[in-house]
């Protein structure tokens, strides 16, 4: 049965960034810039459904950044007017002004998140990946929600060529703007692992900053005593537990991933087969049928497919991402 109690939403897939290696910019060809808006989350996350399954909502997305959805605040407003539910933002931060994100801090507490992108040192540093993004914007960003908010702030930097030597720079400067974590991602997407990015790839750090393994890996350096909500933790560990292990171990029957939802409103059982790639074209097929502006989210959770075919597990993100081979209780209860 699919996880319902954690939805990984892309709520905008408007960005103002250009970084290299995300979708957006590698598959250019298929890219709607669109959002979903207060109406599309009332129809289909009722009071009744929200009760009964949700606890958890990542707001991130394949090819796009939640703050440029004009409708962000008033959702979370919504949800929470029904139920504590914890969210988790994931942002580049950059070009919202004060007042923005003092509605922003205002409407969020202790139990949520907010995951600032940001892998450089100052303006220049982090425009060589993050091209286009305004640092004294995202900092002041940062710092006006650490005075708005209780919530947990993690600055999350990918480890690049151009940053591995100043990573101890960057915590403290995460640590003075109100950051309570400190996360190093451990990217795939270099030319050692694949050769379309090129063999002196210039973005490749060196390899203890790149992942061994198939997947993104995370470290986290506490940076204050704030820790990540443990509240919908128990849920997690308690599906991890009673799953079954054969050869697929489906994230999206755990959840800690989130059922996903585009942009569009279609939802997918996770982002990896939603990501807008060639090898998931069968996927952008079968979702049609789970347009949830044509369909409500309870519906199309009940539908057949999800105890039939889909449990073939046929497809090649699953063979990967959740083959029993490479899925442990740590991978199976995180990000
Ligand atoms: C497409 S972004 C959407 C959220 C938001 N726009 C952002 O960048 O944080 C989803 C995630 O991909 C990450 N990402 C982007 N480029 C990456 C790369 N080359 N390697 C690993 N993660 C990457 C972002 O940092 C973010 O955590
Ligand atoms: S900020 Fe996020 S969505 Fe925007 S281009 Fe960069 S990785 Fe993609
Ligand atoms: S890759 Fe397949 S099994 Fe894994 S979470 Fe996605 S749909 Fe589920």
């Amino acid at each position: 049965m699919l996880a319902a109690w954690h939805f990984h939403i892309e709520i905008s897939s408007k960005c103002t960034l250009r970084c290299p290696r995300c979708p957006r910019q590698e598959v250019p060809k298929g890219l709607v810039n669109t959002e979903l808006s207060l109406n599309f989350f009332k129809r289909n996350f009722t009071p009744e459904f929200i009760q009964q399954n949700l606890e958890k909502i990542t707001f991130c997305g394949d090819d796009g950044d939640p703050i440029y959805a004009h409708d962000l605040i008033e959702v979370i407003e919504y949800i929470k007017s029904v139920k504590p539910v914890e969210f988790v933002i994931v942002t580049n931060g950059s070009y919202k002004s004060i007042d923005w994100w003092q509605r922003l801090g205002a409407v969020l507490d202790e139990g949520d998140s907010v995951h600032f992108s940001i892998d450089g040192y100052n303006q220049n540093s982090n425009n060589i990946y993050r091209v286009n993004s305004n640092y004294d914007s995202i900092l002041q960003g940062m710092r006006t929600l650490r005075n708005a908010s209780e919530c947990l702030i993690v600055w999350a930097a990918i480890a690049f060529k151009f940053n591995e030597h100043a990573l101890d720079e960057m915590k403290i400067i995460a640590y003075n703007n109100g950051a309570d974590i400190f996360q190093i991602t451990l990217s795939t997407k270099f030319g050692s692992v694949y050769e379309s990015y090129g063999k002196d790839d210039p973005l490749e750090p060196s390899t203890q900053f790149v992942s061994s393994s198939y997947r993104f890996e995370r470290q986290h350096l506490p940076l204050t005593s704030r820790a990540r909500s443990e509240r919908v933790h128990q849920i997690n560990l308690d599906l991890w537990n009673s799953v079954d292990k054969t050869d697929i171990v489906p994230l999206c029957e755990i959840g800690n991933k989130g059922l996903y939802i585009n942009s569009r409103g279609i939802l997918y059982p996770c982002c990896w087969v939603a990501n807008r790639y060639n090898h998931n074209s069968e996927w952008h097929e079968i979702a049609k049928q789970f347009d949830l502006n044509k369909n409500l989210l309870q519906n199309v959770l009940n539908d057949n497919f999800w105890q039939t075919e889909f449990r073939q597990f046929k497809w090649q993100e699953c063979k990967t991402k959740c083959n029993s081979k490479v899925v442990n209780q740590e991978y199976a209860t995180s990000w």
